[in-house]
């Protein structure tokens, strides 16, 4: 039996949602554990395109889908997300859809918070997507969170609202000259979306232990990549929970014996939404030609994602980090126009070669990418579905990230569409 851990090795939008919902064929419980509706994954299943925030994306596969104590949840977001999968005949009811009672609750005064803090960084923002992720994980870590638990207890969360709510609007109106929120208001509405999402809160670290034990499979899904992750990502332009495949246990609530592999989505290219370094970001024609021909706008802002060259020292610090078993290397159809494509196997900093990532923001800011260059296959590979029908070019791009990242390579990404893949070695299959 096989439990796999997905996970981004760039900065977000490497394909997490397509490969998860192409393996959750294989898997009994499609389970999320970090991040919250800062996430866009992106399914097209029969030409019909699904965007889920917090909805782990094995849903669209009739499979046991958990939000684990790891995220913050926006309810009105996930009632819209469950209504909107409901009217599109998807099955999202409480016998597939299960949220942790420990995961914490965004309110209002986060997105109000997160707005507000953005705005008066001006031009020195992080570039949030605003859903107020980053002041939901302060108040988890300050211990005046609310989590589902205590939101199912009408009283209890009144007293917990009430009492918070004095210094969240001193702050929003005194400090950050924004609107304050009306604790009233608060209360009835989170009210209502307590009783919908009653049904649905269960103690989800019992659920996928038993599963286990009875020898069912997991997938855990991981949301943004490996370099917006909290602890290791370019800080402070990061997300504000930890994106590596370790979280998947303190944030499903299993351990680590339990995880058997996992797989880094890796973008044939670069990509970033928001602020932050990207040594390869391309600022010409080609950036431009990636940019339209890969559809880079965020699943979740709409917001120009920034392109550039495949950046091999990220990826071998996902491998690294991860401790990734194999890769999946999505929209490489993307870079089938291109004359030659060029992958940073190290960056030059005051003329020493680095091979691995720096942690300093300023000497990340002065390294260049060392480029190797090779020659692109200029056909459209989208109708392919075996490796060895790949144009050679194709072939050698990949075998060339195999081995700068000392990783295989298990699946390859040639469209959109769930069926636009190429299985190398699905560890899931039975
Ligand atoms: P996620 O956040 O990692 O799940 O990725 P997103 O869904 O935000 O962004 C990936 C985008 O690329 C989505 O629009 C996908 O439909 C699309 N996509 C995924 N794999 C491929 C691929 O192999 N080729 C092409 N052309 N598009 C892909
Ligand atoms: P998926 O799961 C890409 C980025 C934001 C911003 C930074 C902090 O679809 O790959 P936050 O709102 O989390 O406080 O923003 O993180 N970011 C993402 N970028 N894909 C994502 O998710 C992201 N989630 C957050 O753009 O730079
Ligand atoms: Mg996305």
């Amino acid at each position: 039996m096989s439990n796999l851990v997905i996970v981004g090795t760039q900065w977000g939008d490497e394909g997490k949602g397509k490969i998860v919902d192409l393996l959750a064929e294989y898997a009994d419980i499609v389970a999320r554990f970090q991040g919250g509706n800062n996430a866009g994954h992106t399914m097209v299943v029969d030409g019909q395109q699904f965007i889920s925030h917090l909805v782990p994306s094995g849903i669209l596969q009739g499979k046991t889908c958990v939000i684990g104590n790891g995220l913050v949840v926006d309810p009105e977001v996930l009632l819209g997300e469950i209504d909107y999968l409901v009217g599109k005949g998807v099955d999202a009811g409480p016998e597939n859809l299960k949220i942790s009672e420990k995961a914490h609750v965004i309110m209002p005064y986060h997105k109000a918070v997160d707005h507000g803090r953005e705005r008066m960084k001006g031009d020195k923002k992080i570039g949030t997507t605003g859903r107020g992720i980053g002041p939901c994980y302060e108040d988890k870590a300050t211990r005046r969170g609310i989590r589902f638990v205590e939101m199912l207890d009408a009283d209890l969360f009144e007293e917990r609202v009430r009492a918070i709510m004095d210094e969240k609007n001193f702050y929003l109106k005194e400090y950050l000259k924004a609107d304050t929120v009306d604790p009233d208001a608060v209360i009835y509405e989170y009210r209502g979306y307590a009783e919908r999402l009653r049904p649905y809160i269960e103690n989800v670290s019992v659920i996928i232990d038993e599963a286990i034990k009875s020898g069912r499979q997991v997938l855990f899904e991981g949301a943004q990549g490996t370099h917006l992750d909290i602890d290791h990502g370019t800080y402070p332009f990061v997300t504000s929970s930890n994106t590596v495949a370790a979280n998947a246990c303190s944030g499903a609530g299993i351990g680590p014996r339990h995880i058997s592999g996992v797989t880094g989505i890796v973008k044939a290219y670069t990509t970033r939404v928001g602020a932050g370094p990207f040594p390869t970001e391309l600022f010409d024609a080609i950036g431009d030609a990636i940019q339209a021909k890969g559809a880079e706008f965020g699943a979740t802002t709409g917001r120009r994602r920034r392109c550039g060259w495949l950046d091999t020292v990220i990826v071998r610090n996902a491998v690294r980090l991860n401790g990734l078993t194999g890769m999946a290397i999505t929209k490489l159809d993307v870079l089938g126009e291109l004359d030659e494509i060029k992958i940073c196997n190290a960056y030059e900093y005051k003329g020493q070669t680095l091979s691995e990532f720096p942690t300093n923001l300023k000497v990340l800011a002065e390294c260049q990418p060392i480029y190797e260059t090779l020659p692109g296959w200029k056909t459209d590979i989208s109708g392919i579905r075996t490796y060895d029908e790949l144009p050679e070019e194709a072939r050698s791009y990949l075998k060339r990230i195999e081995e700068l990242t000392a990783t295989p390579v298990d699946i390859i990404s040639v469209g959109p569409g769930r069926e636009e893949t190429i299985v190398l070695n699905n560890i899931l299959a039975r």
